[in-house]
């Protein structure tokens, strides 16, 4: 499976945070926001990724990442020149997916909680259709909308409706089969003139290969789209970091675990850091990992 992390748009509820700085790179806890949705797909066993974002912020995604191969990645990039709907994300990465199936995750999109390594890879695997997942809120009206029937099953999907049939938002992390790229192709804007991903999402779902995987309670889907929202993610990020003492999306830390690195590699990668604290938690897990 390949991946795609979509990072364009202007931010333009964290102006003037984001006049020149992209939203995606703003900080969450002691690191960039790119670095939460990049765990995900890292996680669930995705090493070839197409950062899109806009022709002005590439350059800082691609100084920040490189070609990914630090982490045992293969990181491409590709511009997004106008914000024209997430869908646009297949037919730019059209290439990139070529025969294989895909997972989007959007580069604002937290996802923090217990097993989600075990969500991820059950469901990234032989992906037929698309797999959603679903997320409880109290503001489902800002979101796409998922509706269950009684045994489960997803039966609608809308797009920020004034009156949710359901209180499941769909969050920013998608799996597809390699259709969605001739199904991305064919949709038509919206009134709003993008290319809406619940068009995509509902193709599949009339067809009967749309699946919602709920995440439920035990999760945190969080939001950064303001500046309140943003500083309680940190807060929340921080808040369990320092009771717990590991990191959250410690990019260099999942790269180890999943053997994409070894310990040698992702010490130096911690000492190249090495005067933030951030630099001497990955020393110490490559070090407390090759004792094991
Ligand atoms: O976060 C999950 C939600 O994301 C879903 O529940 C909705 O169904 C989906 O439409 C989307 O809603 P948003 O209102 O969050 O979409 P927004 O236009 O704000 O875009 C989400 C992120 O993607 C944002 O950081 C900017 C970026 N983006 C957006 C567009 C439209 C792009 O990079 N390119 C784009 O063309």
């Amino acid at each position: 499976m390949k991946g795609i992390i979509l990072a364009g748009g202007s931010g333009t509820r964290l102006r003037p945070v984001t006049i020149a700085v992209s939203k995606q790179l703003l900080p969450v806890g002691d690191k960039p926001m790119i670095y939460y949705p990049l765990s995900i797909l890292m996680l669930a066993g995705i090493r070839e990724i197409l950062v899109i974002s806009t022709p002005d912020d590439l350059p800082q995604f691609r100084r920040l990442l490189g070609d990914g191969s630090h982490l045992g990645l293969q990181i491409e990039y590709a511009e997004q020149i106008e914000a024209n709907g997430l869908a646009e994300a297949f037919v730019i990465g059209a290439d990139h997916i070529g025969d294989s199936s895909v997972a989007l995750i959007l580069g604002d999109n937290i996802f923090h909680g217990h097993s989600f390594y075990s969500v991820l890879t059950e469901n990234s695997r032989d992906v037929s259709g698309c797999v959603l997942f679903g997320y409880p809120v109290n503001d489902p009206e800002r979101y796409g909308v998922g509706e269950v029937d009684a045994d489960g099953r997803l039966v609608s999907i809308e797009e920020k409706p004034t009156h949710p049939r359901s209180n499941r938002a769909i969050t920013g992390l998608y799996f597809y089969d390699n259709s969605v790229v001739d199904v991305a192709k064919n949709v038509r804007p919206s009134a709003r003139g993008e290319l809406e991903i619940t068009d995509v999402n509902r193709w599949y779902l009339e067809r009967g290969r749309a699946r919602l995987v709920d995440l439920g309670r035990g999760f945190a889907w969080l939001d950064t789209g303001t500046p309140e929202s943003l500083l309680m993610a940190g807060q929340y990020v921080g808040t369990l970091e320092e009771r717990q003492g590991v990191r959250i999306a410690c990019v260099e830390e999942v790269a180890l675990r999943m053997g994409y690195i070894t310990s040698d590699e992702c010490h130096s990668l911690g000492v190249r850091l090495a005067p933030s604290r951030y630099g001497q938690y990955v020393m110490a897990i490559a070090k407390e990992l090759a004792d094991l």
